[in-house]
């Protein structure tokens, strides 16, 4: 039975990455534009520069590329905070692209977010956390609610792999979109979106020797992971007071409605609304992609695993939501 989506290792300490190098699709360049960041490729096991910042790449670099089968550059680790620029800023000319398939659309959202909280959890404190987050909440939202399409095209891209943050956004988007078939206003949506995409921001706060311990956890350290959404909330309100939706989904993600979770064991409609979709988005992400102790679940098993053996925990309306809204939508149902 599984109790928990708190494996440590899924989610390693955002100040203690050890890659350096961080992957770019190439089809997210696109040819003959300013690129400020060197870009390299992986040649025999080794990152070897390809083009330096600012010198354009050419169709023909991409064509070449394309024919060999690459997929993907890398990017140094040092150079971040400037990829996660230029992803931002190009996330707002692409979503408005009326020439750019919506397949491309929902690509460029998912991997310019991975990107882009990648950066920002590697400083949560940064004054600047907060707007950057909701600025990729508005692009995320505004996306999804343009129509059916748009959500079935990136719940292809939620299902199956797992990295390192693109479980916050995977939560973010069931979070919005269970929340958009709840009927619920923009407003909430946005702010569910942040409380979404910040929910385990607290784990920054855990020390790496539990957050990557390989072994299970003493009862000690248990009590220090089951801290982390409260660490969340401690991270949050450096920038000031905080939002009562995104408070709720932060502090409220391992509630369960059986009063067994955690920090409050708060019980059925005590538990907040924004805690209890954001925790139901959390179960099934971690069921739904590969991890190291189990490989990804199809939809619908997802949610019979969930249905027989998590029910107690999570809110029986908001389930039948989510098994109406993937039945109609997911295409690896
Ligand atoms: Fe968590």
């Amino acid at each position: 039975m599984i109790e928990s989506t708190d494996t440590r290792g899924d989610v390693p300490s955002p100040t203690h990455r050890t890659d350096p190098f961080i992957t770019l699709e190439f089809a997210r360049l696109r040819a003959d534009e300013d690129i400020p960041f060197d870009l390299y490729v992986l040649n025999g096991g080794q990152y070897v520069l390809f083009r330096k910042a600012h010198l354009p790449l050419t169709m023909d670099d991409l064509n070449a590329f394309k024919a060999r089968g690459i997929v993907q550059f890398y990017v140094d680790g040092r150079a971040k905070k400037s990829l996660a620029r230029y992803m931002e800023q190009e996330l707002a000319v692409r979503l408005k692209d009326p020439n750019l398939p919506l397949d491309e659309k929902s690509a460029f959202l998912m991997e310019a977010s991975r990107i882009i909280m990648d950066d920002l959890f590697t400083h949560p404190e940064s004054p600047d956390t907060l707007p950057r987050v909701r600025a990729l909440v508005e692009h995320t939202v505004g996306f999804i609610a343009t129509g059916r399409q748009a959500f079935r095209s990136v719940i292809k891209l939620c299902t199956h792999d797992y990295y390192t943050y693109t479980h916050t956004l995977h939560v973010e988007v069931y979070s919005v979109a269970l929340g958009m078939q709840l009927g619920m206003s923009q407003s909430f949506l946005k702010k569910l979106g942040e409380g979404a995409l910040l929910h385990d921001v607290g784990k920054a706060k855990v020390p790496p020797s539990i957050l990557t311990k390989p072994g299970p956890l003493t009862p000690d350290e248990w009590l220090v992971m089951k801290q982390h959404p409260e660490y969340g909330l401690d991270l949050l309100r450096v920038h000031g007071e905080l939002d009562p939706i995104v408070e709720a989904a932060v502090v409220g993600h391992h509630e369960r409605i059986d009063g067994r979770g955690y920090p409050y064991g708060l019980k059925s409609h005590e538990v907040p609304l924004p805690g209890r979709i954001v925790a139901l988005a959390d179960i099934y992400d971690a069921l739904t992609t590969n991890r190291s102790y189990h490989a990804a679940a199809r939809s619908f098993d997802a949610l019979n695993i969930i249905k027989d053996h998590m029910l107690g925990g999570v809110d029986p309306e908001l389930f039948k939501e989510l098994v109406v809204l993937l039945a109609r939508n997911d295409p690896n149902w």
